[in-house]
């Protein structure tokens, strides 16, 4: 158990019989923190202060109260309490040293399976196959896979299932481009770079001509805005005292104009993209209704048409070499990948239950479920008899609730998606599915240096598999120069290089995401990420590299120290430091999965090393005064590596022995 929550419960005894309902004693709980200051000791408890009005009394007597009635003395100093009513609280050292060695022989560090087992489904990853995997997919990826590592650390029953998109318009896309423009020698040499082509082409085509029925639309739009622009404009100047009030909207309408203006230099750069390429434009021209057949393609091949799926069927598993080649790279694994196109038979009668069961109505022609509250319907079935995304997402939820009756189900999505979570949250209420915690696990863009979106030069998205390459290719000139620095000389061989590059540069990558915020848009950069300072991947390897290199340098033999029954001493505050922070990794953890947010262990890491270079800094380890302050402080620098490959492991990151 974490410290925090070892004291919380202490609070919990001592709050029996002061406050009676257990909302009120969670909600009180919640306020035993650790201190933003180490004046104010280890822990802090600021719950005497709201106590005031239920119970009458001084926020000093009843914290007076409260310590009389709270039994921490074996982990504690005496309580004491500070300014109006805090509750200070400060570890005793030999309470933590024996945590500590307790830690050094328990593999799992001292951090215990959960209390409460429950059985998590994580939804994550998730591409549209046929279609290579770009930037985006990073992040749904990475989160999903470190809380899948991370809940399964902590003792639950987690399965991941990867919903492929197999089933979706792209494949109706690759149908259309492979019976149009295949290349036959190339598909045959490589399929997968083919059927990628033929995607690209497709897209092409189907954006100009999109484009084309747009742009009339959006070049009247953007000439009344700019109109009503003009007007605001002159009419401000006219009413002499210009309120804030219309100064605002003036704004807002200028940034409205700025926006379209903007959408319409991309549609005009897609068209001209076209029209730039002779070859390309021909093609266009031949295929006036690409759109409309792409449609008509994946209608057949839902329908059943022999060719289409015989077709799918050849496609699907250059798909998913695609995509296994890079979560190879990413060191991510599913324990299902049930796609969409698993769902296809049991979308029909899906949609007939919902009708009978009064869930889904009829509104032109289309199947809807009307939500309180919500402005749209979710639509299951369209006016052509197609069915969408949510359908398959019902039937999907269905399946997973009969299969693993899960308690909680994660979905790791764009934050686009919300509605769409939203609706299929309350649908699968009134499908009776109400115990189950279902969860969109929401996360922001990823934005390129400039602010906006991540995209290539040429606006395109960025592919993951370049991405990965370019991350790798930088990470090689670090170790090689570092390497080089090495005070005699290079000590790594070409081999040994390639293999650190490749794990630093992935690292890296899926540090930077992961350190985020996930709801918060971040901004890719390779420079940041690959730093060797500060809360990167890079960092962190290094600082646990640099303290395997103490044993090295020392010829300790590790398994030996581990068992040697040597005591920790925490005599200076950099060691009292240290250790507590060690201590602190089941916090980390604790407040991790609390809402779901790898953030919070990043932050603990690099806390953490950063607690080591000051013990570091202030305590010699091989040259410490005596034999038994070295092997505790080696014990230390033991606790802190194991801890460091730990946390990084939980999100899905590699460590080096050497960099
Ligand atoms: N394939 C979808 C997309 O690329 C994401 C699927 C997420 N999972 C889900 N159950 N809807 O947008």
């Amino acid at each position: 158990m974490s410290i925090v929550s070892e004291l919380r419960n202490r609070f919990r005894q001592a709050l029996d019989g002061l406050v009676t309902t257990p909302d009120r004693t969670a909600e009180l709980l919640d306020m035993v923190q650790p201190s933003q200051d180490p004046r104010f000791g280890d822990y802090q408890a600021n719950m005497a202060m709201p106590l005031k009005k239920e119970l009458g009394r001084s926020p000093r007597e009843i914290a007076a109260e409260l310590i009389a009635r709270l039994d921490v003395a074996d982990m504690a100093l005496d309580p004491e309490i500070a300014g109006p009513g805090f509750i200070n609280l400060r570890l005793r050292d030999a309470w933590l040293a024996e945590r500590l060695e307790a830690a050094i022989e328990d593999p799992r560090l001292g951090i215990p399976h959960a209390s409460q087992t429950r059985t998590y489904v994580i939804d994550y990853s998730a591409p549209n196959v046929a279609k290579p995997m770009h930037v985006g997919h990073i992040r749904s990826t990475v989160i999903g896979d470190s809380l899948y590592r991370t809940l399964k650390f902590l003792g639950h029953r987690v399965i991941s299932d990867n919903h492929v998109g197999d089933w979706g318009t792209q494949f109706g896309m690759i149908l259309y481009g492979y019976q149009h423009f295949r290349n036959e020698e190339s598909y045959r040499a490589n399929p997968v770079a083919e059927l990628a082509r033929l995607y690209r082409l497709v897209r092409q085509l189907m954006d100009y001509h999109e484009a084309q029925a747009e742009l009339p639309r959006l070049r009247a739009r953007v000439a009344e805005r700019e109109e009503s622009l003009r007007q605001a404009q002159t009419g401000q100047r006219g009413a002499h005292q210009a309120g804030k009030q219309s100064g605002k909207s003036l704004r807002r309408l200028e940034a409205e104009v700025a926006e379209i203006r903007e959408e319409l230099a991309s549609l005009e750069k897609k068209l001209a993209a076209v029209e730039r390429d002779p070859e390309l434009f021909r093609l266009a021209q031949e295929h006036p209704n690409i759109g409309a057949d792409v449609l008509a393609e994946t209608a057949k091949l839902h329908a059943g048409d022999a060719e289409r799926r015989r077709l799918w069927q050849e496609f699907l598993p250059h798909c998913e070499d695609e995509i296994n080649r890079v979560y190879q790279r990413l060191g991510v694994r599913f324990d299902y990948t049930l796609g969409e196109s698993f769902y296809h038979d049991r979308l029909a009668p899906l949609v007939e239950e919902l009708l009978r069961r009064g869930i889904a109505t009829e509104s032109d022609g289309a199947i809807c479920i009307f939500l309180e509250g919500q402005v749209a319907p979710m639509i299951v079935r369209k006016q052509d008899g197609a069915f969408l995304y949510a359908t398959t997402d019902l039937a999907t939820l269905r399946y997973r609730m009969e299969t693993w009756r899960p308690d909680a189900i994660l979905y790791v999505v764009d934050h686009r998606q919300s509605l769409h979570f939203a609706q299929l949250f309350a649908v699968g209420r009134l499908l009776g599915y109400s115990d189950v915690d279902l969860r969109h696990i929401s996360f922001g863009t990823v934005l390129g240096e400039d602010g906006r979106p991540f995209r290539t030069r040429e606006g395109d998205t960025v592919g993951l598999e370049a991405l990965l390459d370019e991350a790798v290719r930088r990470a090689a000139q670090i170790v090689e120069a570092n390497d080089q620095a090495k005070p005699n000389g290079p000590e790594l061989s070409p081999e040994e290089r390639r293999r650190i590059a490749e794990t630093v540069g992935i690292a890296a990558l899926k540090y930077a995401d992961l350190s985020q915020n996930r709801t918060s848009d971040y901004v890719f950069s390779f420079d940041k990420m690959l730093a060797m300072n500060g809360n990167t991947a890079t960092y962190m390897q290094y600082a646990y590299a640099r303290v395997r290199s103490i044993f090295a340098k020392g010829n300790v033999d590790v398994e030996a120290l581990r068992t040697s029954g040597g005591r920790i001493r925490l005599e200076t505050p950099a060691e009292r430091a240290l250790g507590l922070e060690l201590l602190r990794f089941a916090e980390a953890l604790e407040l991790t999965v609390a809402d779901f947010r790898p953030n919070q262990l990043t932050a603990y890491l690099f806390g953490l090393a950063n607690c080591y270079s000051t013990f570091f800094e202030n305590c010699p380890v091989l040259k410490a005064g005596n034999e038994e302050l070295r092997q505790s402080r080696l014990l230390l620098c033991d606790l802190t590596a194991r801890t460091i490959r730990q946390g990084l492991e939980l999100l899905g990151i590699d460590v080096v022995d050497r960099m």
